[in-house]
């Protein structure tokens, strides 16, 4: 089954909660959080506070993506503010400080995922396949919604796809970044069942539209 995340990045922050029940009326399965720190990436998005009232606004599952240094130091924090899903950059620490940090996650019930930026090896997933519930394939440079899809991480997809099948693991694997109604076809051949998009279905006038286009429905 493949499952549409919409990324609020390209949402209007003015009115989350209504956006975010728009996108479900539009057939979103789950919706994509992304936090921003400034120092991990070039921006600064939302936090804390933001996913609070969030959380009260919708029943959606709130996949929280953390572009963030040594996220350890927070993951608890989003996960009592309303996450279901919190995922943590392999790049942002220590290999002990992140797994730590998804033992963290697991350990509040939560579902813990593992983020690669395009210029990590997919192989740097590996250590970690048992420890998550998703793994994130980055197919744009984190920091920036609106960017070129980087058809090159499609091997990457691949590769962890194939580990996961041969392990029979319980363990989705999402693409972030660029994913449309064109690029969406090719994400799921590489194996991926979870697509976020977020200027592909915010900056839509049909969003039902434009979930059903990249659903491949
Ligand atoms: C990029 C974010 C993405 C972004 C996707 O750093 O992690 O979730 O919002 O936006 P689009 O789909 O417009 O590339
Ligand atoms: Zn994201």
């Amino acid at each position: 089954m493949i499952r549409i995340a919409p990324s609020i990045l390209s949402a209007d922050f003015a009115c989350l909660g209504a956006e975010a029940e728009d996108v479900k009326r539009a057939g979103a399965d789950l919706l994509h959080f992304d936090v921003m720190d400034g120092a991990f990436v070039p921006n600064i998005s939302v936090g804390f506070p933001v996913l609070k009232c969030l959380r009260k606004a919708t029943d959606l599952f709130l996949d929280v993506h953390l572009m963030v240094d040594r996220p350890l130091r927070y993951v608890e924090r989003f996960c009592d503010s309303g996450a279901d899903l919190v995922s943590v950059h392999v790049e942002a620490d220590t290999p002990e400080a992140i797994r730590e940090a998804l033992e963290r996650i697991r350990a509040k019930g939560k579902k813990a995922g593992l983020v690669l930026k395009p210029g990590t090896p997919a192989e740097a997933a590996l250590p970690y396949l048992d420890a998550v519930d998703l793994i994130l394939v980055m197919t744009v440079e984190p920091g920036f919604g609106g960017q070129r899809f980087m058809d090159d991480m499609l091997d990457k997809v691949r590769a962890i796809r194939g580990w996961i099948d041969e392990r029979g693991l319980d363990c989705a694997l999402e693409v972030d970044g660029g994913v449309d109604a064109e690029t969406a076809p090719r994400c799921i051949a590489a194996g991926a069942n979870v697509l976020v998009a977020g200027s592909a279905v915010f900056n839509k006038p049909d969003r039902a539209a434009a979930v059903a286009a990249i659903r491949g429905a």
